[in-house]
C-alpha cells in the first residue's frame, strides 16, 4: 500500500517508518493483488476537529478519521471487490486510490500514554484502523467489530507492531539495563541482573544486584535502582527495564517496593539473545500492599 503523506505537524522518523512498514502488510493480509494507495494527513487537534465538523457534522476532535472512495456491498471488504478497486485506478499514482485518513498526532501520543504502550504502536494502530475502514471494515455490530480487530492485529503483528511493541527509548532503556548488569556483584549465585528505571521526566537510574557472604543481605538490581532514584529525590516513574541471562521478572519483594512508588509502572525485560517481554506492574502484583 502506497501512502501519500501530508504532514501538518512534526513527526519522528521512527513513527513514519513503523506506519510505512505496517501499510506494507495490508494488501497481503487482505489478499489484494493490485497496487493500492491512500493519503494520510497527520495533524493537530484543531485541524481534525475542523474536518470532523465539516465532513461529519461532529463538532469535536477525534483520534482518526477515514474517508473511503469506495462504497462496498454489505458484508464485503476490499479483497472480494477487486472490480470496485480497479475503478479507482489513478494514473498519476499508478495505484487504486482507496481514500483519505486523518490522524491527530497529539491524540496519538496521549492514547499511547493512556494504554501504556509505545507511540509507534499507537501510530501503527491508528493508521491500520483507518486503512481497514478504507477497505470496507467497520465496527457497528459485534461481529463486524471482531472481524475488524482480527484483521488489524494480523496486520500489526506481521509488521512487528503488536501490543508488546517497544519504542526506541524502551530499546535504549533495555540496553542500559544490560550495561548495568556488567557491574553486578554476584559471586555466589553467578546470576547477574541489571536494571534501568526511567522517571516520567526522562531521567534514568540504573542498578545491579549486590550479593553478600551473609546471603540474606543481598540486594536485587531493581531495588538498587529505585533506592538510588528515591535517594536522589525522584518520585515519579514510568518504566523499568531489567536484564539477565534468564527471563528476569522481578521478585516479589521488588514488586512491592516498586508498587510503593509506581503501581502503574511498565516493566520490560530482556534475556538470552535479546528476547524481550513486557507487563504492567499491577499485572505482576495485583492487590499490592498499601498502608
Ligand atoms: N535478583 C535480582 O537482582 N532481581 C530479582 O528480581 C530477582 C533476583 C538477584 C538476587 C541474587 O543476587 C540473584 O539474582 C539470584 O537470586
Amino acid at each position: 500500500m502506497k501512502l501519500e503523506w501530508d504532514l501538518h505537524v512534526p513527526v519522528s522518523q521512527t513513527i513514519l517508518d513503523v506506519m510505512t512498514r505496517a501499510a506494507q502488510e495490508v494488501q497481503p493480509a487482505e489478499g489484494i493483488p493490485v497496487a493500492c494507495a491512500a493519503s494520510v494527513i497527520l495533524c493537530d487537534e484543531e485541524m481534525i476537529a475542523a474536518l470532523n465538523s465539516s465532513h461529519r457534522g461532529i463538532d469535536r476532535s477525534t483520534d482518526v478519521l477515514s474517508f473511503p472512495t469506495i462504497s462496498y456491498p454489505d458484508g464485503k471488504t476490499a479483497g472480494l471487490c477487486l472490480h470496485l478497486l480497479k475503478q479507482e485506478y489513478d494514473d498519476g499514482l499508478n495505484a487504486c486510490y482507496l481514500g483519505d485518513i486523518i490522524i491527530s498526532v497529539p491524540r496519538l501520543y496521549a492514547q499511547a500514554e493512556e494504554y501504556g504502550h509505545a507511540p509507534e504502536r499507537e501510530a501503527a494502530y491508528l493508521l491500520i484502523h483507518g486503512l481497514c475502514h478504507l477497505m470496507g471494515y467497520d465496527h457497528i455490530t459485534e461481529e463486524e467489530r471482531q472481524k475488524m480487530r482480527e484483521m488489524e492485529e494480523r496486520i500489526l503483528s506481521a509488521a512487528s507492531a503488536g501490543r508488546n511493541m517497544l519504542s526506541e527509548s524502551d530499546l535504549d532503556l533495555l540496553q542500559m539495563a544490560r550495561e548495568a548488569m556488567k557491574n553486578s556483584y554476584s559471586p555466589f549465585s553467578k546470576f547477574p541482573v541489571g536494571a534501568a528505571l526511567r522517571t516520567k521526566d526522562g531521567k534514568i537510574f540504573t542498578g545491579c544486584n549486590i550479593e553478600n557472604s551473609s546471603f540474606g543481605l543481598t540486594c536485587c538490581a531493581e531495588r538498587t535502582a529505585i533506592f538510588k532514584a528515591i535517594s536522589e529525590g525522584a518520585r515519579q516513574f514510568d518504566c523499568i527495564a531489567i536484564a539477565a541471562n534468564e527471563k528476569p521478572w522481578p521478585c516479589g519483594a521488588c514488586r512491592q517496593v516498586l508498587h510503593e512508588f509506581a503501581p502503574d509502572l511498565r516493566v520490560i525485560i530482556t534475556w538470552g539473545k535479546g528476547e524481550t517481554d513486557e507487563k504492567m506492574l499491577y499485572e505482576l502484583l495485583p492487590e499490592g500492599f498499601n498502608l
